[in-house]
């Protein structure tokens, strides 16, 4: 061969080198996951935005010994979902005692979205106010130009005050209207349960606004943006619409599972389909995932069996749902995400992260992988 030609060689095989993708790296669930500082990543209960080809990893910075908020929330970028790169607390909590982010607060859960109309990125949390437990039960709301922050704490309180939910018609208000809290003194009667599914909490919290705990957003394909959080005392599930800039609710809800006791909600749509993900209420302690679908995402809704499958599916592999990533630029690709919470050393919970899968009738389920790629949802 001609010396000009072993050039040419040598050229085009630069370029191929060039052009092959570095393989995709594996995802395993339940182990350390090493952040560009080699640090475990610390975004727990969280969601991910996809924004201008990155993607933004938000969740709760939790700490050595308590799941108090100390810092506020992390967020992580990426260009691949498995190279993170830390960027720091993007809502931090402040020292000032009279904020309702105040050090020391439980600040959980948290989600961004991106709103097209003003351009803002909107983050929603569920907050308890420092020293009172859970009983706050109150939803945060934060905004930032940009999606690694900083974001600005707007208010915090109840949920659509006044408002009755729109899947109760005049006869279900009316019902309602009848309860009495006194009646029911003693909880987890048959009795009590009734009550409850026909509203007796709602009618408790009407004029304060219902309560606002385990939350998700999800953001539809006409825009419209909707906050849904576990309220009632954790019995019920609530989906209210926010408006049209993401920041406060329009008063339009609608109760899911009524007395049901859903937790960690996680969403996502399908061929027009809604699918939502869902556990039960164990504290820290993983439970049976739910799972329900809609065609309207205010409902009526349909209960299925757990979807998990393999090794310890009764307890939704050791977690709690947290979020549904669509995978952009894929045919058909989700990722459900979940927590595995160690409580007496909450800096050192997990994740999971597993592809949502489908029978041939279109329902989703979720298997058990100890290792996968992104390159899965190319191969299925
Ligand atoms: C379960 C919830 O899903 C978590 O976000 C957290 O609030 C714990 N309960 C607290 O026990």
């Amino acid at each position: 061969m001609k010396f000009k030609n072993l050039g040419v060689v040598a050229l085009l095989m630069m370029a191929l080198v060039a052009c092959q993708k570095e393989p995709a790296k594996p995802i395993v669930s339940g182990e350390i996951w090493p952040d560009n500082e080699g640090v475990h990543v610390n975004a727990h209960g969280g969601g991910v935005l996809y924004h201008n080809g990155t993607y933004y990893w938000y969740g709760e910075h939790k700490s050595e010994k308590t799941s108090s908020a100390l810092v506020g929330v992390m967020c992580y970028s990426s260009k691949n979902l498995t190279d993170w790169k830390n960027e720091g607390a993007v809502l931090k909590v402040v020292d000032d005692e009279n904020s309702d982010i105040v050090r020391g607060c439980v600040l959980e859960r948290p989600k961004v979205i991106y709103n097209e109309k003003t351009g803002k990125f909107v983050m929603w949390f569920h907050l308890e106010l420092k020293g009172k437990g859970y009983s706050a039960a109150r939803a945060g709301v934060a905004v930032s130009d940009s999606p690694t922050g900083p974001f600005e704490f707007i208010r915090s309180g109840r949920v659509n005050p006044g408002k009755t939910p729109v899947n109760m018609d005049e006869a279900a208000l009316a019902a309602m209207d009848s309860l009495n809290l006194e009646d029911y003194k003693e909880w987890w009667t048959p009795e009590w349960y009734k009550a409850i599914d026909k509203g007796l909490f709602v009618k408790r919290d009407l004029e304060g606004g219902q309560m606002s705990r385990d939350m998700t957003l999800y953001v539809d394909d006409d825009g419209k943006a909707y906050h849904i959080f576990s309220s009632e005392d954790n019995l019920t599930l609530n989906i209210a619409e926010l408006s049209d800039d993401y920041l406060s609710h329009t008063g339009k809800y609608a109760r899911m599972a009524p007395a049901g006791h859903n937790e960690a909600p996680a969403i996502f749509k399908k061929d027009g389909k809604y699918w939502m993900i869902t556990s039960g209420c164990t504290g820290w302690a993983p439970n049976e995932a739910r799972m329900h679908s809609a065609t309207d995402i205010m409902g009526p809704w349909t209960k299925h069996p757990n979807p998990c499958v393999g090794p310890n599916k009764d307890l939704t592999f050791g977690g709690q749902s947290t979020y549904i990533l669509k995978v952009p630029g894929k045919k058909d690709a989700f990722i459900f995400m979940a927590d595995i919470w160690r409580p007496k050393h909450p800096i050192d919970a997990r994740y999971i992260w597993l592809p949502i899968q489908f029978q041939e009738d279109g329902t989703p389920f979720v298997e058990w992988m100890d290792s996968w790629t992104m390159d899965w949802f190319d191969q299925k």
